[in-house]
């Protein structure tokens, strides 16, 4: 049994010699838990937050983060070995876990077991999240959408073609990567935001502006959003990945043009809104079963990697939701 500990705080950009592997001795399950042989592992923006703070990651220990794995010993009559648990115990290979602290997972027939860490996990939930609730996005809009070859990108990419978006346009860092989404995704158009000022390309992608921005990036992309939104457009705020390891800020300049505009900004939390899960399953189970869409994914394969692979998500060398499988 194997974890990975965090042995430092990163000054900007993290490096995986902030990382180190701990054999650890069985863990045993007590009465009431059911040990875990995890299968599927996730990495998230969210932890490079998390690796600044000891509240939410403290030293050497191994981190937080959403796992699936399969029961190998119960001692709860709530599982029984060989059922498939989600919990939130990362960076490891086993762990002890209560009906309490974990879910079951159901497997859909069909659907790929990391799906439920992908398009129908925490991610797309995110995406759903944003779009439904939040953007209240209407058939016939055009939505932005930024970090649009990551999880929660691609997710809302395919969420908002099912729910009769107009143009979707989206956002990312390589020509390949734009190209994908386009090919690949049903992006209607991509920006590869590198590759020029931001503004203008979505000025020139986007002629008579945009009514709804999902903003995964917050910073640049934020006000170049602005710039682009419609009268009354609406901003849902997911995430501000372009300031996580402290290389911009997080406000836009123009941030007074909302009121100018008279634009709606709102952020949100997933794990707020679990109650929306049911609602995303139903919706997305028969277009997952009928192979209309698709989890994307990119898979990098054993425990020694995932802190490359983590480092790689946060560098844009991802396409779709970042998972490391057992
Ligand atoms: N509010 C919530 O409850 C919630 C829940 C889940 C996720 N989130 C947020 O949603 C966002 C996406 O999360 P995810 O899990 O789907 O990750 P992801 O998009 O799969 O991976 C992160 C992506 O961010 C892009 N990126 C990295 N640095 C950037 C920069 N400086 N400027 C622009 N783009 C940059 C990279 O792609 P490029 O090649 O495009 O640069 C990379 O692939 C994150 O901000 C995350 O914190 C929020």
């Amino acid at each position: 049994m194997r974890e990975i500990h965090l042995t430092g705080r990163p000054d900007g950009v993290p490096t995986t010699e902030l990382f180190t592997f701990v054999d650890v001795p069985p863990l045993v399950p007590g009465p009431g838990e059911a040990l875990v042989e995890n299968l599927w592992l996730s990495v998230d923006p969210y932890m490079r937050q998390a690796m600044d703070t000891d509240e939410w990651w403290p030293l050497n220990t191994a981190g937080e983060g959403r796992a699936l794995g399969r029961i190998v010993r119960s001692r709860t009559p709530e599982y029984a070995e060989g059922d498939i648990v989600f919990h939130t115990q990362g960076w490891r290979t086993h762990a002890v876990v209560t009906p309490a602290s974990s879910r079951r997972i159901d497997s859909v027939p069909g659907v790929p077991l990391s799906a439920h860490l992908g398009i129908l996990g925490g991610t797309g939930l995110s995406a759903y999240v944003g779009l439904k609730r939040v953007l209240n996005l209407q058939p016939g809009e055009t939505l932005l959408v930024s970090a649009a070859a990551g999880g929660v990108g691609t997710a809302a990419a395919r969420i908002a073609k099912l729910l009769g978006a107009g143009r979707v346009i989206g956002t990312t860092g390589s020509d390949a990567k734009a190209k994908h989404l386009v090919a690949e995704v049903g992006f209607d158009a991509a920006i590869n935001y590198r590759a020029g000022d931001l503004a203008a390309q979505l000025a020139a992608e986007a002629p008579d502006g945009v009514d709804a921005y999902l903003d995964n990036v917050g910073g640049e992309h934020l006000a170049a959003a602005i710039d682009v939104l419609r009268q009354n457009g609406r901003i849902a705020w997911c995430g501000a990945v372009s300031t996580y390891n402290h290389q911009a800020g997080v406000a836009p300049r123009n941030l007074f043009d909302i009121v100018g505009k008279e634009l709606r900004l709102e952020g949100f939390l997933v794990r707020n809104n679990l109650d929306l899960r049911p609602e995303l399953i139903e919706f997305l189970t028969p277009h997952l079963r009928s192979g209309a869409v698709v989890s994307d994914e990119t898979v990098v394969d054993g425990l020694d990697r995932m802190p490359e692979a983590f480092l790689a998500m946060l560098r844009g060398e991802n396409l779709g939701k970042m998972l490391i499988r057992l």
